[in-house]
């Protein structure tokens, strides 16, 4: 197994500021549209427990934030008193198990139809230009649409949504969440401010970096007022165009948000929990998720310059295997990774990474549909006669 000169593996404990982790395989946040209509039930309690080790660490799919945050169909809330109520079920379910929970807390923005806004208006984003129709939204049914043309947020009425962040992050730590992660990454509401591909506002939280750069900063700065800044951590995406969510300098783009984050650590005297950054090499062949050809080694880079400027944890994600994850975290180029689609359809990954076991393959088609169990708790664990189902203390 690769192990730098202090030993650190992927399978070797970390600090994470004030959670200790038996290792650092982490849970990717996963929308899997499980929530009948945005109440987390039974089945996600049992997908998160089966995903759950002693020192582990898991984070929650996109949880949204408000009754206009939704782009997908049945996926969990957490602005209501009944949604705050369920997924304490979920939450005490996986702390029972031993591993530390964060809540991601998600507005798509754009990336919605009029069908999933209350009243049925146009979503909001930074800009009233829509998603081009290189990409396509799951409608309620199944289907697939054409993304409609959003309403640009008027400045005064960006606060209101900055609040919804705020209380939502108070709602998951009354629900028994560890933390909070913002998504800020993916082409949703914070990145659709960040990205100068898509932001053409012209007030001040558009045109420089510094303006677009405003309403994250917004949103970070008052869920650490509201829950520590311990207990907050921040996804970004720089170089990745899903959504159309590009950006002429990603790296610089990405070093901005980091100077910002490390400032504001320096002034509340802590800091966030961890950083997560999305590789551009969202699939594992060199491509990108919209299959542009990548770089590797470029991004390879601007992955790196983005952890040696950020003062503390540095989670990656995107087209890990067993391999790139022991070595990213040897090299010391991350100090977790999380992992999406192979945490899917692999229960027991963390188990099956460490004995360096076959994995199951993960089945696409049922990722965003509703079956409480098929292809959501339905993937096999390991048998004892493959070395599964030891002792998870010895991880
Ligand atoms: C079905 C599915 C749903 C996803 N939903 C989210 C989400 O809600 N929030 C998020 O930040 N990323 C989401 N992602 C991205 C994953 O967190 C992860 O970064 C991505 O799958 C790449 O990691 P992998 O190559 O290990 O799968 C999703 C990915 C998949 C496959």
């Amino acid at each position: 197994m690769a192990e730098n000169r202090t030993g650190t593996s992927l399978f070797s404990p970390f600090k994470m500021g004030k959670f200790s982790l038996s290792h650092r395989v982490v849970l990717a946040p996963m929308t899997r549209c499980r929530a009948l209509n945005g109440i987390p039930g039974d089945a996600l309690a049992e997908y998160y427990t089966q995903r759950s080790t002693p020192g582990g660490f898991l984070i929650t799919e996109g949880t949204l934030i408000s009754p206009s945050a939704p782009g997908f169909p049945h996926v969990p809330g957490i602005y209501s008193d009944a949604q705050v109520e369920a997924w304490k079920k979920v939450v005490d379910a996986v702390h029972a198990k031993g591993s530390v929970l964060f809540c991601q807390l998600w507005h798509v923005g754009r990336a919605s139809d009029q069908v999933y806004q209350p009243g049925g208006v146009p979503p909001i984003s930074s800009t009233n230009k829509p998603i081009s129709n290189r990409w396509r939204i799951l409608m309620p049914d199944g289907t697939y649409g054409i993304y409609p043309a959003p309403r640009a947020l008027k400045t005064s009425e960006i606060l209101e949504v900055v609040e919804h962040y705020r209380q939502a992050s108070l709602n998951a730590i009354r629900a028994g969440f560890d933390g909070v992660e913002i998504h800020g990454a993916h082409g949703y509401l914070i990145d659709q401010f960040l990205k100068n591909g898509i932001n053409d506002r012209v007030d001040e939280y558009g045109g420089s970096i510094e303006n677009r750069c405003r309403f994250m900063m917004q949103v970070i700065q008052a869920v650490v007022s509201a829950v520590g800044a311990d207990r907050v951590a921040f996804r970004m995406s720089p170089a990745i165009d899903h959504l159309d969510a590009t950006d002429s300098d990603p790296l610089n783009l990405g070093l901005s948000v980091i100077e910002r984050i490390n400032k504001l650590q320096l002034q509340v005297g802590s800091k966030l929990t961890y950083l997560h950054v999305t590789q551009p090499r969202y699939t594992a062949s060199g491509q990108t998720e919209s299959r542009r050809a990548g770089i590797e080694e470029e991004e390879a880079q601007m992955i790196r310059a983005w952890r040696r400027a950020y003062q503390g944890t540095f989670m990656c994600s995107g087209g890990f295997t067993r391999e790139l994850g022991i070595q990213a975290v040897a090299e010391g180029d991350a100090d977790l990774v999380s992992y999406g689609r192979h945490f899917i359809s692999n229960p027991d990954l963390v188990w099956r990474l460490k004995l360096n076991a076959p994995l199951n393959k993960y089945i696409r088609k049922t990722f965003y549909t509703q079956d409480p169990v098929v292809g959501y708790t339905d993937y096999p664990v390991l048998s004892k006669a493959d070395g599964g189902q030891a002792p998870l203390a010895r991880l």
